[in-house]
């Protein structure tokens, strides 16, 4: 398990709501403590921009990053708008799972932390998040109603194995940010990036949908309407919280560039690893589905005109005979060549197996 699972495991511990594992406490805080301290060095290394130092500064400095970003949008934001297959989506969904299944649970733990003037706009942005007390329009609910359309599990397990460090990262960060940060001025500040940036990012999610037809677009579709009035609840509690009991700016500039950041490496990950990952056919065997490579690691074979062993356990390769186990993708036999890479995939009717 790598660290930034096991601290993702202690944030969210199974089922939802239950206690944190208290053996998982010292591990999982201590690897966290060194990740922040370290990137958030490596951060103000990096920033070659004026630090704001008062608010209005950081308010035109938000607004100055955020231009750049969207004046040169990412190649990954047009995979995923204009040439992500259903089956790719259903990865890069697979991956943000951590996260839309989860929706907002992080925000809980800031709120006891706040000053009561900058409680009210956090607290309309979660209200929010909760569908405005209509469960149907729960934002993890419309998470799952999108994975269910994709006949995908809909439950958080399913998707904890396999996952890349950096979807973990993404999450991970908000339960730094509201539980252990030394000011809540750095979530405020990540919170202001965050809803700032999505009404723009989120634009290429809701194209795949259009083009891949899906009917549960509205994960995405609500979250391009909606968080352009919580990126101004964001600068309403920023406001607030500086009149109230003096903002620090250092900090909340830190944490916006955090959660960019940290957005950043999650998404080009996930599409780079969606986007080059080899085409896979499916083995079912017992119950269960195995994603295996459509090519043979030797030269290229047609795995799925090769020969499965009748119980599911090796497949042969019809050109040269190279013979592969499953699931662990050793090579058993044949000419010299990598192991294959087969994963497990889950359907919705193996949820929770
Ligand atoms: S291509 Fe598969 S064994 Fe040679
Ligand atoms: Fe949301
Ligand atoms: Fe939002």
């Amino acid at each position: 398990m790598s660290q930034q699972e096991l601290l993702y495991r202690y944030n969210h511990p199974l089922p939802i709501g239950a206690p944190s594992d208290r053996a998982l406490e010292a591990p999982a805080q201590a690897y966290e403590s060194t990740w922040i301290s370290e990137i958030l060095q490596q951060l103000e290394a990096e920033f070659r921009g004026e630090w704001p130092r008062t608010l209005a500064e950081f308010n035109t400095a938000l607004k100055a990053l955020l231009n750049s970003d969207q004046a040169s949008p990412s190649e990954s934001s047009r995979f995923v708008a204009e040439v992500a297959t259903r089956e790719q989506f259903r990865s890069i969904l697979s991956e943000y799972a951590l996260d839309g299944l989860t929706e907002a649970q992080a925000m809980f733990a800031i709120l006891p932390r706040l000053d009561l003037a900058s409680q009210a706009p956090v607290m309309r942005i979660l209200i929010d998040e909760f569908g405005c007390g209509n469960p149907a329009r729960v934002h993890s609910t419309l998470y799952a109603n999108l994975l269910a359309e994709l006949e995908m599990p809909t439950a958080l397990e399913a998707y904890l194995a396999d996952r890349c460090a950096e979807s973990f990262a993404f999450v991970n960060v908000y339960h730094w940010l509201t539980k252990r940060a030394p000011t809540v001025d750095y979530y405020l500040g990540a919170l202001a990036w965050t809803e700032a940036v999505i009404p723009s990012s989120f634009q290429s999610y809701v194209q795949a949908c259009e083009r891949l037809q899906l009917q549960h677009h509205q994960y995405f579709s609500e979250h391009v309407h909606i968080d352009a009035y919580h990126a101004r609840d964001a600068l309403l509690a920023l406001q607030k919280r500086d009149k109230a009991v003096g903002l620090n700016i250092r900090h909340a500039w830190l944490g916006a560039l955090l959660a960019r950041r940290l957005g950043d490496d999650a998404f080009l990950e996930i599409v780079r690893r969606v986007s080059t990952a080899a085409p896979c056919f499916e083995v079912r065997h017992g119950g269960k589905t195995w994603a295996v490579p459509l090519e043979c690691p030797h030269r290229g074979g047609h795995l799925s005109k090769g020969h499965l062993h009748p119980q599911g356990k090796t497949i042969t390769c019809p050109l040269h005979g190279a013979t592969f186990a499953i699931p662990s993708g050793q090579r058993l036999g044949g000419p010299e060549c990598p192991d294959l890479r087969i994963r497990e995939v889950k359907h919705a009717r193996e949820e929770g197996a």
